[in-house]
C-alpha cells in the first residue's frame, strides 16, 4: 500500500506479527500484555535502528590492534505519547540504554477525538538528538501530529514515529503533517469505527498496558 514511500515502513519480521496477534487477543491479560509490547518495541526498535551512523575505533584485541564500527552520530531521545507509549520505552532502552526520555502527556477527547496536551517535557537541547515517538496507536493521528508538532516547536528535527498498530487514516494525516518523519508500523490495520478505534486493533492500548477500566 505504501510501496514506494521510503518514509512509511511495516515491519514484517514473523515474530513482530506474532507478537501484534497475542496483543490483539482479548483475553491477554494485563500482565502478559505489557511484557509482550515491550518484547515488540525491542524488536522494533532493532528494525528502526538500521540506518545508525558508525566510527571506526582502534581496539586491543588480545592479538593484534584492529579498526572496528562504533555507533557514532547524533544521540538518541525516546519520547512516548503518555499513557500508553510509556508501554515502549522500556524495550527500546534495552536497546539504547543511554537514551535521554521526553514525556508528552496527550489524551483523546471521548467526543471530538481530538489530542489534548497535559505534560510535555524534552530533553535539552533537543535539536541535536536523533528523536523517536512512541506511541502503541496512530489512529486519527490527532496525537502523533500534535505531538510532533511541539517537538518541532522546541527545535526537534531528526524524528522517527513509531507505532505498534496503525490505522490507514492516521498514516495519511501524520504523512501530510510530517512528511519528512520517518514511521514505523508494526501491522497497518483496516481503519477506524465510529468512536476512532482501530479495527481490528487491540481496544484501548493504554487501559490494557495500565490495567485501568
Ligand atoms: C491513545 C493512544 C494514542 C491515541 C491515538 O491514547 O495511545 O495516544 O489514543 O489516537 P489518535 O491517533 O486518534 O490521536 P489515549 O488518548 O486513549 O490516552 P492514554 O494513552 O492515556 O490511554
Ligand atoms: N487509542 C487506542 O488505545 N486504541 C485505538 O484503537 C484508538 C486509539
Amino acid at each position: 500500500m505504501y510501496n514506494g514511500n521510503e518514509n512509511i515502513v511495516i515491519c514484517e519480521h514473523p515474530l513482530i506479527k506474532h507478537k501484534i496477534t497475542m496483543l490483539r487477543n482479548k483475553e491477554t491479560g494485563t500482565n502478559e500484555f505489557r511484557a509482550i509490547v515491550e518484547e515488540i518495541a525491542m524488536l522494533m526498535g532493532y528494525e528502526a535502528l538500521r540506518d545508525l551512523k558508525l566510527q571506526y575505533v582502534d581496539v586491543e584485541t588480545p592479538l593484534e590492534t584492529a579498526s572496528c564500527p562504533v555507533i557514532a552520530g547524533k544521540k538518541p531521545a525516546i519520547v512516548p505519547i503518555l499513557r500508553a507509549g510509556l508501554g515502549l520505552v522500556g524495550g527500546l532502552l534495552k536497546l539504547m540504554p543511554a537514551a535521554k526520555i521526553g514525556h508528552i502527556g496527550l489524551y483523546r477527547d471521548e467526543e471530538t477525538h481530538e489530542p489534548h496536551e497535559y505534560y510535555c517535557k524534552l530533553p535539552a537541547p533537543i535539536e541535536l538528538r536523533k528523536i523517536f515517538v512512541v506511541d502503541p496507536m496512530l489512529a486519527t493521528g490527532g496525537s502523533a501530529v500534535a505531538a510532533i508538532d511541539f517537538i518541532k516547536q522546541h527545535g526537534g528535527k531528526d524524528i522517527t514515529f513509531m507505532c505498534v498498530i496503525a490505522a490507514p487514516e492516521g498514516v495519511e494525516k501524520l504523512q501530510k503533517a510530517h512528511p519528512d518523519v520517518k514511521i514505523f508500523i508494526g501491522d497497518l490495520d483496516r481503519g477506524l469505527n465510529e468512536n476512532a478505534y482501530i479495527c481490528p486493533g487491540l481496544g484501548d492500548a493504554g487501559d490494557r498496558i495500565f490495567g485501568t477500566k
